[in-house]
């Protein structure tokens, strides 16, 4: 053992390590919180200056942290925000938790990680631990971070600091598993990194699960996520082919689900959403273009989910011309328009591609959302929420139910409404065989 390897152990474990989380959004602020309540020192570090200002009044602004949790850890001087990367002078441990979206060409835009990196290297200093979080491609920790880390202080990886990747699974709105109780994996650069990587997150989360190397670690993400889209590609698929042959997906994936083995239930819908399972997958097959490989799976399901509004909008408007109507001039009413249920996060919501394309159609489009009181559309359109649902809903020619909400009245909304398009089987067996409803 090294001594500073030693010496950070044990600042671990006796948690009088100082930490750093970069990045205070949907990821880094429960980590953050998860390491307040496990008793460090944490330092949160964004240069969102509404965020900062935010924190250190007590206040939270993700839906799965609590206010309280957030005034006591700041009371206690356990939590503090700051928008001055010199803080990071202070740290020992620091994850980064930024994002990483892709750009409009469909790239990795790895600005995020870059930037956040360029101001760690400033204030690096022997004895520090290092954590990516944010989802990416394979080999990011060790391609991108590791030249940029240590070097023009002569620190050596696995010696004088260490550094690891540990993917983030968290599942927004979700109580049963949480970043404290979800199993975490983390992967080194070295063994050393991997050893201390897991040290310091068994201090504050229940179920740590070292592997061999940070490749390893961000590839279990990307498999986990992109065995989601493809089985999410799979059923939608299955939804298209069902209307063709007369059948209802719903009714054919709940019987397949009776088998207790084997199968693992999907459901169609909309198309992807969320900051996950659109993108992450597309790191993957960007890297695998380096390596002349064509993730074809990836490819193929991609190409699926992304016409899902596209194909939602072409059976509002079949529905329209069954009833001798037409969508053009129509006053459509979205309901539901954040990516999942009872979130309050709309990024890459499919809903934004179903509004703008019921737009090109000349439909008149309103939405309600309990979650999101206004949005911008992808033309950059700025659209309120509808103050009453139930007097939306009357007054509209169809309903296009996009996110499933559990706090919609779907009987009142169902009593009300001219008809409904119903890309969720939000409305379950109301909806079965009634002339009101056309169901994807
Ligand atoms: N949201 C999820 O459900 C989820 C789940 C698993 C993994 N992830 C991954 O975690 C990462 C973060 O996602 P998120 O949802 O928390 O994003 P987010 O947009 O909610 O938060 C990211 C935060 O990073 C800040 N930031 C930007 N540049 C920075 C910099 N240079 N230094 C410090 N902070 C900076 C932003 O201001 C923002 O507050 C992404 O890679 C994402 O793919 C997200």
């Amino acid at each position: 053992m090294t001594i500073t390897k030693d010496a950070l152990i044990y600042s671990l474990r006796d948690h009088s390590a100082k930490i750093g989380i970069l990045g205070l959004g949907y990821v880094g602020l429960p980590l953050a919180v998860a390491f307040g309540e496990a008793g460090f020192q944490v330092f949160g570090i964004d240069p969102d200056l509404r965020k900062v200002k935010a924190l250190n009044n007590g206040e939270s602004y993700v839906q799965d942290v609590s206010e309280k949790q957030i005034s006591r850890l700041v009371n206690n001087e356990r939590l503090s925000a700051t928008s001055d990367f010199s803080v990071l002078l202070h740290c020992d441990a620091v994850s980064i938790c930024v994002p990483t979206p892709l750009r409009k060409t469909g790239d990795p835009d790895m600005s995020f990680i870059l930037n956040a990196t360029d101001e760690l290297a400033k204030y690096m200093h022997p004895g520090m631990i290092i954590v990516l979080e944010s989802t990416t491609y394979p080999g990011t920790t060790r391609e991108v971070l590791l030249p940029k880390l240590g070097k023009d202080k002569g620190l050596v990886v696995g010696k004088d600091f260490f550094l690891a990747f540990s993917p983030e699974r968290v599942d927004p709105g979700r109580e049963d598993w949480t970043t404290l109780n979800t199993p975490k994996v983390i992967g080194g650069i070295t063994e050393e990194c991997s050893e201390v990587g897991a040290t310091w997150y068994a201090q504050a989360l229940n179920t740590v699960v070292p592997v061999s190397s940070a490749e390893t670690a961000e590839l279990s993400k990307l498999l986990e996520n992109t065995f989601r889209m493809i089985n999410i590609g799979v059923v939608n698929e299955l939804a298209i082919m069902c209307e063709r042959l007369g059948v209802d997906v719903w009714e054919v994936i709940d019987a397949a689900a009776t088998k207790p083995f084997g199968f693992m239930k999907f459901y169609p819908g909309p198309g992807l959403g969320g900051h996950c399972i659109p993108i992450d997958p597309l790191y993957l097959s960007w890297k695998m273009k380096a390596f002349q490989y064509n993730a074809r799976f990836i490819e193929l399901a991609a190409d699926i989910n992304t016409n899902m509004p596209r194909y939602v909008v072409n059976r509002v408007m079949d529905a329209f011309n069954e009833r001798g109507l037409a969508l053009h001039n129509s006053n459509c009413l979205v309901l539901g328009v954040a990516y999942k249920p009872d979130v309050d996060d709309i990024r890459e919501s499919p809903a934004l591609d179903v509004i703008g394309l019921l737009q090109k159609k000349g439909a008149k489009v309103s939405y309600h959302d309990p979650f999101i009181p206004h949005l911008r559309t992808h033309d950059d359109i700025a659209m309120e929420s509808v103050p009453d649902v139930m007097d939306a809903v009357r007054l509209a020619d169809c309903i296009v139910i996009i996110t499933n909400h559990s706090s919609y009245n779907y009987q009142a909304i169902l009593k009300e409404a001219k008809f409904i398009f119903d890309s969720r089987n939000a409305l379950g067996k109301l909806g079965k065989n009634n002339p009101k409803v056309v169901r994807l």
